[in-house]
């Protein structure tokens, strides 16, 4: 069973990759640097989890694979400035992304942060194409989901209350943990909602399964900076996250109790899924897939 979700998340990976490729820039000129950090860290072997989603919503929803694949690359693109911007010496100051040195340690901070600025940019330009929707008021609305991910009320806002922290109140680190990774989650599934011009009930559950699955996923990743392998990885855990100071589920409740609320968490996901019966069989594997990840 995991190993079909497995094979999707593969799939929906190689599609991407292989759009992103075709899609990013090259250049010629003296701003190569540029385009070639860009593509350093898009390119990069992500796990691809926000395109698995929105490939496989279209799926449920019987979208073409065109519109999405290139909504995908765009919210894609979104994430891969994120982690270049989150890794810098002022935010994270982290050495190792993806297994590789981070895009400021392989290049330097300054092309690291033009290149986030840049894969910004590269977003919205690849989501207002005309190649991804003929509709110009359906490329409008995938523009706007896109932005509000992205922007002060989504994950740009989470990672500035982040750095500033929280206290130790679970509430407030949720509403931060929503904001920073939920928000390109719940956009990974709305990007295809658009495009299938879902029923608002469809909408609905979806947005619930999404924002509960984007809580536990920054919950996971925080106990895999406690408990994961830095090999595996491919970033650096030992705690890293309580040694800078960080506050999150893990350093509030303890491994065992982050944990607990993780399975807690799993079975209210799943459960947002009923009104879909056997058409969410795969987005219903990819909850455990996903939550029981070592990397
Ligand atoms: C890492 O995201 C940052 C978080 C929001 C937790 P992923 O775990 O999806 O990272 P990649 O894209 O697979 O490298
Ligand atoms: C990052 O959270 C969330 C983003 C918006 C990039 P983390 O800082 O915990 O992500 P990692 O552990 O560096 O991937
Ligand atoms: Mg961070
Ligand atoms: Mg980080
Ligand atoms: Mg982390």
């Amino acid at each position: 069973m995991a190993e079909t979700v497995a094979h999707r998340v593969a799939e929906a990976a190689d599609l991407v990759t292989v759009a992103l490729d075709a899609l990013l820039p090259r250049a010629d000129g003296p701003e190569q640097r540029l385009t070639e950090a860009m593509r350093y860290a898009a390119l990069g072997p992500g796990k691809r989890l926000r395109p698995f989603f929105a490939l496989e919503t279209a799926k449920m929803f019987d979208v073409e694979e065109r519109p999405v694949l290139r909504a995908a690359c765009a919210l894609e693109c979104i994430h891969a400035y994120s982690l270049i911007h989150d890794d810098l010496p002022c935010m994270d100051d982290d050495d190792l992304r993806r297994g590789r040195p981070t895009v400021h340690k392989a290049y330097d901070e300054a092309t690291a942060v033009l290149a986030g600025d840049a894969l910004q940019a590269a977003a919205f330009e690849i989501m207002a194409h005309p190649d991804t929707h003929s509709d110009g008021s359906i490329r409008a609305e995938l523009v706007r989901r896109l932005a509000i991910a992205a922007g002060a009320r989504g994950m740009v806002g989470g990672q500035m209350i982040d750095l500033i922290g929280v206290g130790d109140d679970l509430g407030a680190v949720a509403r931060m943990q929503r904001m920073k990774t939920g928000a390109l989650i719940v956009c990974a599934f709305e990007l295809p909602l658009v495009l299938a011009r879902a029923k608002e009930a469809e909408r609905q559950a979806l947005a619930g399964f999404a924002q509960d699955l984007g809580l536990a996923y920054q919950i996971v990743d925080d106990l895999l900076d406690v408990e994961g392998e830095a090999d595996l990885l491919g970033k650096a855990a030992g705690g890293k996250d309580a040694a800078r100071g960080k506050v999150n589920y893990v350093t509030i409740l303890g491994v065992e109790q982050a944990r607990e609320r993780v399975d807690l968490l799993a079975d209210q996901i799943k459960a947002h899924l009923d009104m879909f019966g056997e058409r969410a069989v795969y987005l219903r594997d990819s909850v455990d897939f996903v939550l029981d990840r070592r990397h």
